[in-house]
């Protein structure tokens, strides 16, 4: 293919590390607080294809949105909702980004390479119960330090608004003093009212796909709520035609009602509406707590794997699918009708922290020394 010098040009303005001016889609231009930038990040508009997942009743016709295709390194759900962070940072004159998760959390790494693509500097406050020699680098952790993530070991437990925010105000005040540029802070997930506008954003890519025509269900899986917040709020926005739901991989139903219901409240629609009306939380799939997962899920994840080609990972979109399945076999009146969109929301690098490295030593291992296949008696060679 032959691109002229225009071309070339027109191209490198649509780059990854530019922000532009954001005009949001007309049926949420009324809402409070939205975002005058967005910086160009995932590689959207995703694709929708039909997921033959083992094990649904037969009935089912399930399709999955693949937001684990919004990038490579930088992919996942948290792409759409940085293209806002980011851009509001770079807006405010902000140099560095400091935000907090899990030791192996999908937006921190997403953050950092997002970060470097911008030429911003990323702060990392991870929870961990190791001490700083004890931590392996793999994983999502392996990439952000590859990316030049300075972390931060913070205790496992530490809630946001009383242990995370406080040491992100204290390092953003330090940054500041050391660069003379501010800090951006971006909350655990990246989900709050600004945030909210990635999937704001991505129900109208949606509704570009005909969302509306072709289904009744859409099921996303929920960690920290922002991505349910703007799936949810953009199906009421625009007449409420599907049912949403989200399969809860931490904390529970009261939890992200209320997180959803505070996104109401601060983009003026909370007089309107309300969380427990607009989406359906379904508990009960985060197994032992957040991020642990057993071995029988890995053999869920294999499976999926093995049949689909599609990864879920042992945090989020694993428990995701597994609670579909499982709500779908047993729960069916919970659904609205028998056209179901999954949104896979990556985190693809979950299945390199170390938890699966002895999977296939243990259960499948197919791999065969050439030799011995030669050697073999059971006519394996033989046509
Ligand atoms: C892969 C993946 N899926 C789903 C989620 C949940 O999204 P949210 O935090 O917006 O609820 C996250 C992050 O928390 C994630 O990393």
């Amino acid at each position: 293919m032959k691109f002229s010098f225009k071309c070339l040009v027109a191209m490198s303005r649509v780059s990854y590390n530019e922000i532009y001016k954001y005009s949001p889609p007309s049926w949420c231009k009324h809402l409070e607080k939205c975002p005058t930038h967005r910086a160009a990040l995932a590689l959207t508009p995703t694709p929708i294809h039909a997921w033959k997942v083992p094990g649904l009743p037969e009935d089912v016709k399930l399709f999955v949105k693949r937001d684990d295709m919004t990038g490579a390194a930088l992919s996942g759900n948290k792409v759409r909702k940085l293209e806002f962070l980011l851009a509001d940072a770079i807006q405010k004159g902000c140099g560095s980004v400091i935000t907090c998760g899990a030791l192996q959390s999908n937006h921190c790494r997403a953050t950092a390479v997002a970060a470097s693509q911008l030429g911003l500097e990323t702060h990392l406050l991870l929870r961990s119960e190791e001490d700083v020699d004890a931590i392996k680098s793999s994983g999502n952790l392996f990439l952000s330090q590859m990316c030049n993530a300075n972390v931060y070991l913070v205790p496992k437990r530490a809630k946001y608004e009383t242990e995370l925010k406080p040491r992100q105000e204290a390092l953003a005040e330090a940054i500041l003093k050391k660069t003379g540029k501010p800090a951006y802070p971006i909350c655990v997930g990246g989900s709050d009212s600004v945030g909210l506008h990635g999937y704001l954003n991505a129900w109208n890519e949606l509704l570009d796909q005909k969302v509306q025509d072709n289904f009744d269900d859409v099921i996303v899986t929920c960690g920290s709520g922002g991505t349910i917040a703007g799936i949810s709020i953009g199906n009421y926005l625009t007449g409420g035609k599907l049912k949403i739901h989200a399969v809860a991989v931490c904390d529970d139903a009261a939890y992200f009602h209320g997180h959803i219901n505070s996104m109401l409240e601060e983009i003026g629609l909370s007089s309107e509406t309300c969380s427990e009306d607009i989406v359906d939380i379904i508990e009960g799939y985060k197994g032992a707590g957040y991020g642990i997962s057993t071995p029988e899920d890995h053999e869920l994840y294999r499976k999926l794997a093995a049949a689909t080609g599609i990864f879920c990972d042992p945090v989020y979109s694993g428990k995701g699918i597994k609670g579909l399945i499982s709500e779908l076999n047993i729960n069916r009146k919970r659904f609205k009708g028998d056209r179901f969109l999954f949104v896979h929301t990556g985190g693809i690098f979950g299945l390199y922290d170390e938890r699966m490295f002895d999977f296939f030593e243990k259960d499948v291992n197919r791999i065969y020394d050439w030799k011995d296949i030669e050697k073999s008696a059971n006519g394996f060679l033989e046509s």
